[in-house]
């Protein structure tokens, strides 16, 4: 009987950086503003020349090193994006051929900022059922090429970079303990880019109308963002019998620290095991809680024996969870 739990991590994102300061400049806002109702100081930006798939590999290579596999042992690779280098083929097949991983099924998955936790909550699966036996889950997003840069409502929340994990087999008190994912596509127009795809393509009029930027009801999401958030994060708690004062170490998708802060509250998990990275990387959608997740790594702040809680909100609306032994 085996369970699957992480064994090696890593992150990549660009070297370019929006600070508050440059977005004054840009829009009507100042640091003050975007500090005090989100926590954000600065986002990473990929430079032209960048593209998701860059950072993709970047990361699943750091991964795969810290888990001490060969790229080949692979047997399924996760790319979660909403930002693919291209329509045509997924962003998971060029990732592939870059890592050398050529005995695994590769995709994308389109779950927006919950892609991580989607991504994780399948391949547990898989590995538990037997089908598989090493997993590579990215995520990784270019957001900036799809920020309106005129919307100060939107400009300042999003960055770039990949995060990702090396799942394999566990003995089972270890590892992940419980996932959880949903999603509600009747709130599909909080968050969504309408130009670009089939319905409305890409012409010169949907270009000038900036139909491919990101429109966000903001408010609205955030209401919804914290409810779910704090309901899916207590139904895996429920679900491996374990209470949010169990919980050593939190990593929340990074979309804003009042919203971080509020779903930590409604859970009564205390501050002091919240991690939160969002003043320097902004909301990197599917890449956030990955990298999150390798930088407390990296720091020490998660340790063996320690019970991790991770909770996604994101476009679709999508959300998730998932409880880990580490
Ligand atoms: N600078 C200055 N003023 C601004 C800015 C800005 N960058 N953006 C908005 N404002 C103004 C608004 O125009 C409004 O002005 P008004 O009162 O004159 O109309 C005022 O600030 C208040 O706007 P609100 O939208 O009510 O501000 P709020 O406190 O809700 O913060 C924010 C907005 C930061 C977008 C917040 O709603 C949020 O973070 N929502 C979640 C969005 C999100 O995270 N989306 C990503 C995907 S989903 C996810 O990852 C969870």
């Amino acid at each position: 009987n085996v369970n699957a739990g992480i064994l090696g991590t890593g992150r990549s994102y660009p070297e370019g950086v929006l600070t508050n300061a440059d977005l004054e400049k840009m829009v009507d806002t100042s640091d003050e503003w975007i500090t005090t109702r989100t926590g954000i100081k600065q986002r990473h930006k990929a430079a032209p020349d960048e593209y998701t798939s860059l950072f993709a590999v970047r990361a699943g290579r750091q991964a795969i090193e810290s888990a001490r596999i060969d790229p080949l042992d692979i047997d399924l690779l996760i790319c979660a994006t909403v930002t693919p280098d291209q329509i045509l083929p997924s962003t998971g097949c060029l990732v592939q051929a870059e890592l050398g991983a050529h005995r695994a099924a590769a995709f994308d998955l389109a779950a927006a900022c919950s892609g991580f936790i989607y991504g994780l909550a399948l391949a547990r699966e898989m590995i538990r059922g037997g089908r598989i036996r090493y997993a590579l889950v990215i995520g990784a997003e270019v957001l900036t090429r799809y920020v309106d840069y005129t919307d100060r409502s939107t400009c300042v929340l999003f960055g770039d970079g990949a995060g990702a994990a090396v799942l394999g087999p566990v003995e089972p008190e270890r590892g992940i303990l419980a996932t959880r994912i949903r999603s509600d596509g009747r709130y599909a127009e909080h968050l969504y880019a309408p130009g670009g795809g089939t319905r409305l393509g890409t012409t010169p009029e949907t270009l000038a109308c900036g139909l491919h930027y990101y429109k966000m009801r903001g408010n609205e999401l955030f209401k919804v963002a914290v409810r779910a958030m704090a309901e899916v994060a207590l139904e895996v708690l429920q679900e491996a019998g374990k209470e949010a004062r169990d919980v050593d170490l939190f990593i929340p998708h990074q979309a804003n620290q009042r919203i971080t802060d509020a779903v930590a509250e409604k859970l009564g998990v205390d501050p002091s095991k919240v991690y939160s990275n969002i003043a320097w990387h902004g909301n990197t959608s599917a890449a956030s809680i990955p990298i999150a997740l390798d930088e407390c790594v990296e720091q020490e702040r998660v340790r063996p024996g320690d019970l991790v809680l991770m909770a996604s909100f994101g476009g679709g609306v999508t959300w998730g969870g998932a409880l880990l032994r580490w």
